[in-house]
């Protein structure tokens, strides 16, 4: 036997072997174009319902809480949104939107009836958050309110009265009923939904019927012209109801319609979520799967807009989007509350980077939801009152440099997620301009294996780049009460700048953010 020989090709093995683990480079092209959309702002919208812990318990603890709080609103969420930079907030339901009656909550808190939530656990209410306090609270955050109008169970004269509260200027008899309850100058709210999920808890009714309910009710909420500039949004699909979308396009008048929307969860499988923390690589490969839909969802969704508006008006708004579980058990297991792991945060990165990729038709969208539901960036301990910032809030501020910038298309292969002979795309990432500054947004979901990625940035005229990195070991990996920084975002400094080559390695469950000028 020629020991030499042997040791030779094993020398060779060896050195291919670790040729095919080492990750190829993925290189990728930004193309800055004359045509590309700016990224509205609102694409980064939040949602908050009257469900579980998200309004009473977790945003509003009362006026006399042992909590500080500005008007009820607990000031450590307050400052959290603030520093978020959330666009809009969309209130108050949901499903709760339908059997919501607004006159109910105004007025002198004492007076106002109790109510039961019936979709969200049977819950009697007080009233003790309703218009004023939303939309005061809307006011401290700095952000555009965004009202669901009640179709369902509710009037065409409740929803116009609704408006006249809180936009109407002069003398009527809503302007008057709000200066009574102490507020004189009106809120003008542009943004009003008409109805939500008029396909189930709405009520059930046909796209057919639908539609027609949406004319009479865009028809008074906005007079002739809708020359107040209300921003009439109608009750969308649900995911892949492809015929939704097409009915409400060709038998709504386009001058009553401002805003088409679309509801898309990351669910697994609806009669066994799994659960928020205790699950396993299949699970979360599943998840992501219907997190990266979203994508043929917008394609497929635009196409049907495209056809019936072609000089595209007609905003896609995606006003409810997220991870959703089984609803975690124990102190804080009330409706919808689950916890946030790495899961979560890839959930935004991939989603985050597709909307902004779609800024040509998606306008504006909402995350599910704000405070203890659903895929939340805030939770609330119902003990002890601690808070904490999820991994999912740490995503939606990182990427918040894309509000209102210029989109720089970005074309690239991904390189491949593998998971039990299936396969999904690991890297996604998206690109913005604003004054003078390029961010680019990365996140590579794969569970094991890192990314090598040079980003042809040549005509950009970059000279130098700095990063922020969300990254954890574990899918699982949270944030809890006790650790709360757990996974909180650091400085990126792994990455090289050379003759308009930026090259990068992408951890897996990863996030990163890179401005450069
Ligand atoms: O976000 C939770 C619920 O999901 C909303 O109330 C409803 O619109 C959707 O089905």
């Amino acid at each position: 036997m020629n020991l030499r020989k042997i040791t030779v090709t094993m020398l060779v093995a060896l050195m291919t072997s670790q040729l095919s683990i080492a990750q190829k480079t993925t290189t990728v092209e930004l193309k800055p174009s004359e045509e590309a959309p700016t990224i509205s702002k609102h694409i980064y919208g939040h949602f908050a319902e009257h469900l579980g812990r998200c309004i009473y318990g977790g945003f509003y603890v009362g006026e006399d809480s042992d909590i500080p709080n500005t008007n009820g609103v607990r000031n450590d969420i307050i400052v959290a949104l603030k520093d978020l930079k959330i666009p809009n907030l969309r209130w108050p339901g949901g499903c709760f939107a339908d059997t919501y009656h607004w006159k109910d909550g105004i007025g002198p808190k004492e007076d106002r009836p109790t109510i039961v939530n019936r979709w969200w656990g049977g819950v009697t209410e007080d009233n003790s958050f309703g218009t004023h306090d939303f939309l005061n609270l809307c006011e401290v955050l700095e952000t555009e309110p965004y009202l669901a109008g009640n179709v369902g169970s509710g009037t065409v004269q409740e929803l116009i009265d609704w408006v006249q509260y809180t936009n109407h200027d002069g003398k009527s008899p809503m302007s008057d009923l709000r200066k009574k309850n102490g507020r004189e100058k009106p809120w003008n709210v542009k943004y009003w939904g008409i109805g939500n999920e008029a396909w189930g808890c709405g009520g059930n009714m046909t796209p057919e019927y639908y539609s027609d309910e949406y004319r009479k009710y865009a028809t008074f909420l906005s007079g002739w012209s809708n020359e107040s500039g209300i921003f009439r949004i109608a009750s969308g699909a649900s995911s892949s109801d492809y015929k939704w979308t097409e009915v409400l396009m060709k038998n709504i008048k386009h001058n009553l319609l401002e805003g088409m929307a679309l509801h898309h969860y990351s669910v697994i499988d609806w009669n066994n979520k799994s659960s928020s923390t205790g699950f396993e690589e299949e699970h979360y490969f599943k998840t992501m799967t219907e997190a990266l839909k979203m994508e043929e969802l917008i394609e497929k969704h635009t196409a049907i807009m495209d056809k019936y508006d072609p000089e595209n008006k007609i905003a896609l708004v995606v006003d409810e989007w997220g991870g959703w579980y089984d609803t975690d058990k124990g102190p804080n297991g009330t409706p919808l509350f689950q916890q946030n792991t790495m899961r979560d945060a890839m959930i935004a990165g991939v989603t985050l980077n597709i909307f902004n990729n779609r800024a040509d038709r998606v306008k504006m969208a909402n995350l599910a939801q704000t405070v203890n539901v659903l895929q939340a960036v805030i939770l609330t301990d119902a003990e002890t009152n601690k808070m904490l910032l999820t991994p999912t809030y740490h995503v939606m501020k990182m990427y918040n440099v894309h509000q209102d910038a210029t989109l720089i298309p970005v074309e690239f292969e991904s390189p491949k997620y593998e998971f039990n002979g299936e396969s999904l795309p690991a890297v996604s990432i998206s690109a913005s301009k604003k004054e003078g500054k390029t961010h680019i947004s990365l996140t590579n979901i794969d569970a094991e294996k890192e990314n090598t990625i040079e980003l042809d940035v040549t005509n950009l005229g970059i000279k130098n780049a700095s990063g922020l990195i969300l990254k954890s070991d574990k899918l699982q990996d949270h944030n809890t009460f006790d650790n709360p920084e757990k996974i909180t975002p650091s400085e990126f400094k792994d990455f090289k700048l050379k003759k308009g080559k930026l090259s990068l390695t992408l951890p897996p469950l990863s996030v990163v953010v890179l401005e450069a000028k």
